[in-house]
Formats: structure tokens, sequence, C-alpha cells
């Protein structure tokens, strides 16, 4: 499938012949030497997202004023039905923009525990989900009434179903695990997870902050429950753009999440002395969105969407059996190791590659303007964002790689730990 992905193909050859070569200009770059490869983390910004906050601050902010709202109301809905559409596979009135990813995820969980039935008091997640899920899921455990179990996670091979299905029983309200693993990129089989939990009448939370815009995901044919996801990796809307929440059509009006504000209230504007949830998806908001973020967000998923998920997702398979490919040849002789599936068809949209020496060789990989990310206990993330990534970033950012492992360039950058982006 990938026999032309060798270490000597010419990268120009494969660019030329790419279908979605084109998007890279729809990219503001400062500079084209620059080897972005971290979009894992936050994706570059497309110029129509840059165009859509100018148009909310100069034109309807500065002329509209405060009725703007009049349109702006609608914002944060109308983004999730974009989401759910062109992303993540679900419903009109199934997806809300707003809020982040740490927040949402509150939500939601919090919702599911409280409505579980009083025997069902335990959530279920893996030690290797994302720090934020793991810290909010143990918050809510203790201050809900209920316990977080733990499963163990190969941190490179990402999670088995087989661990998850032991560990999800009748005493389960909650299965929250990540799509995408945030470290190795491993893909969890979310059909058959979410299959399993059900059978065990469990409820289950996907994290999609890997998936969005990098994978496919179908959240009503797996018959998901929840989720939640951040627009600023894939979906490039920008730093600390908005997340989004998935609630299930039919699970709406049954669950109530723990912060009554205002923005989830039927008839908002009555300023009724009494809180009375919605009946629909906004009944997950809570306080005033944040506009310029929801039309970045807006204007972002249109990008993915003229792309296509599932042309995105080829070309990113790709270009992580390319990078695997130049890693085979060229870092594992220097001391890497792979430190994700190694079947591309199981990788989200980065490779990720331990070496004992990743904290130095990533700061220089950055003076030598190529940008990875480091991530505990000795790896460095390689993202591969199939909607401005090429083959050439591939093969020179790995190139520079070996370079400046062979020449021990990395050698000269502090060995000690500074702050981790
Ligand atoms: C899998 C996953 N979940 C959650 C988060 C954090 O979400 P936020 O800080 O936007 O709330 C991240 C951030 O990188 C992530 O990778």
């Amino acid at each position: 499938m990938f026999s032309e992905l060798h270490p000597e193909a010419d990268p120009a050859t494969l660019d030329a012949a790419d279908p979605l070569a084109s998007f890279r200009s729809e990219f503001a770059h400062d500079t084209e030497d620059l080897i972005y490869l971290d979009g894992n983390s936050l994706g570059r910004p497309p110029r129509a997202v840059l165009d859509a906050v100018r148009r909310v601050t100069d034109e309807e902010w500065t002329n509209r004023l405060i009725r703007g709202w009049d349109e702006w109301i609608e914002l944060p809905s109308r983004a999730g039905d974009a989401l759910a559409a062109d992303v993540v596979g679900a419903r009109p009135g199934e997806v809300l923009v707003c809020d982040s990813t740490s927040v949402n995820l509150y939500k939601l969980a919090a919702a599911a525990l409280d409505a579980a039935p009083k025997g069902r008091r335990v959530i279920v997640t893996d030690d290797d989900n994302f720090p934020t899920d793991r810290y909010i899921l143990a918050g809510i455990a203790e201050r809900h009434g209920g316990e977080l179990r733990v499963i163990h996670t190969d941190i490179d091979e990402g999670v088995d179903p087989k661990t998850v299905a032991k560990a999800v029983k009748k005493d389960t309200a909650l299965l929250c695990l990540s799509h995408v693993s945030y470290r190795s990129g491993a893909i969890a089989d979310m059909a058959a997870i979410t299959e399993r939990a059900h059978k065990s009448g469990a409820k289950v939370l996907w994290d999609l902050c890997h998936s969005a815009g990098a994978v496919p995901v179908e959240l009503d044919a797996c018959g998901v429950d929840l989720a939640v996801g951040c627009t600023y990796k894939y979906l490039n809307a920008g730093p600390g753009a908005p997340a989004f929440l998935y609630v299930r059509e039919e699970l709406q009006t049954r669950l109530r999440q723990p912060m009554w504000g205002w923005f989830s209230q039927t008839d908002q504007f009555a300023m009724g002395p009494e809180y009375l949830p919605r009946e629909d998806i906004g009944r997950f908001a809570v306080g005033t969105p944040t506009v310029v973020g929801v039309a970045a967000v807006e204007a972002a998923v249109a990008v993915t969407a003229r792309a296509g998920v599932a042309a995105l997702r080829e070309k990113s398979v790709r270009l992580g059996a390319y990078a695997q490919a130049l890693f085979a040849e060229w870092l594992a002789p220097l001391g890497f190791e792979l430190a994700s599936p190694d079947d591309p068809l199981r990788r989200g949209g980065h490779l990720t590659l331990a070496h004992k020496e990743a904290w130095r060789i990533g700061q220089a990989m950055r003076a030598r303007g190529v940008i990875p990310d480091y991530r505990e206990p000795d790896r460095l993330r390689l993202g591969f964002a199939p909607l401005y990534n090429g083959y050439r970033d591939v093969h020179e950012g790995l190139s520079r790689v070996a370079d400046i492992v062979r020449s021990g360039e990395y050698e000269k950058f502090p060995a000690e730990k500074g702050q981790v982006t």
C-alpha cells in the first residue's frame, strides 16, 4: 500500500501528486523554511480564520455593537452543526461549540455520573489518558460520590479493548477514553469499545482532541453517548479557541449538567426566578460564548470540510508512512525507537519517537527550524497536518534531525528540562 513511500522517493514528486497540495497556500506562513511539525498541538492559521476574526472585530463588533447578538447568539450551535456534519459524524443539534475541552469534559462526565442509577458509581479511564481528563474525572468521582477506576494502557500501543472490557462492569456509570492517544497517537477502536461498554450498561464519553480533523469519526454510527474535543489542533481555529461537546440526541433531556448558567436556561432573556434547562443541546452551554473564537471555529471547520476528512486522513496516513520509512533508514541507527503503533493505520496524525536525548534533540531541532513537541518520558512527537504539511516537510524535517544527532549538535543544549509546550 505504501511501497512508493520509500526513503529514496523524491519528496518533490510526491508533493506534485498530492491532491491536497493547494491547501498549503491557504495558510499564513511567516517563512517557508520553517518545518512545522506541531499541528497536533497548535495548527497553523488558515487565512480564512484570520479573516473571520477580523470580520467579527472590524465589522460586526465595530459597526453593529450590541446588535451583533442578533446573529452571534446562533453561532455556537451553527458552528456545532457544521462540526457535526463535516467532522464528527453527528446529527444537527448534537454538537455545541463552547468553553474548553476541560470544562466540557467536566460538565458531561458529571452529568453522566449524576444520572446513573444508584449502583453505578464507577468511572473508568486509563492511565495514559490526557492529564486534564484524569484529574477532572478524579475530582468528579470525589465530589459526586463516585469512584475512579484507572486501567493500565501501554504508552506506545494504546488502549487494549480487552482490558477495558474487564474493567467496565455492572457498577460502572461511565467509561471515558481518548480516541487518539496524545502521546503515541494510537487510535482506540471506538465502535468496539463503545459497544462493549454499552453491553455492561455504562455510558461512554470520548475525548476527540487528537481526532477532530485528523481521523474520521462517526459518533452516531458508533452509538457514542458523549464526546468532547478541541479545535486548536488539526482544525486550526487558533490558540485557546473554544472547544466542542457532543451529546447524543436521545440523551439530551435525561442529563443535567452541573453548571446552571443562564445560556442553558429556557427563555433566557425572561430572566426568570428559577432554572429551567433547555431541552436541546443548548442545555449544555453555560455563559456568554467567546464570539471571536466561535467565529474562528466556524471558518476553520469550513476549510476542513472543503478538503474532506476522508481525503485528509488518506494523506495523513501516507505522510506518517513516509516518515516511518525515513525513521527506519536514518533515525533508528542513531538510537531512536518508534513509540507509536507500527501500523500507520493504527495511528492518528502524529508519529512519536523515543530517544534518551529527546529533550536536547528537541531544542536543537527548534534552533534548526524544525518544530516538534516533547512529551515525557523521552519522546518527540512529530505531527503531520495534511492541510499544510507536505512530503518535503517530512523529508527535510527528518533529515535535519538525523544531522543534529549525527553531528552531536544537540549536546550544546541544556539537559535540564525547562518549560514544555
Ligand atoms: C487529549 C486532550 N484532552 C484535553 C486537552 C486539554 O484541553 P484544554 O486545555 O483545551 O481544556 C488536550 C490538550 O492538548 C488533549 O490533548
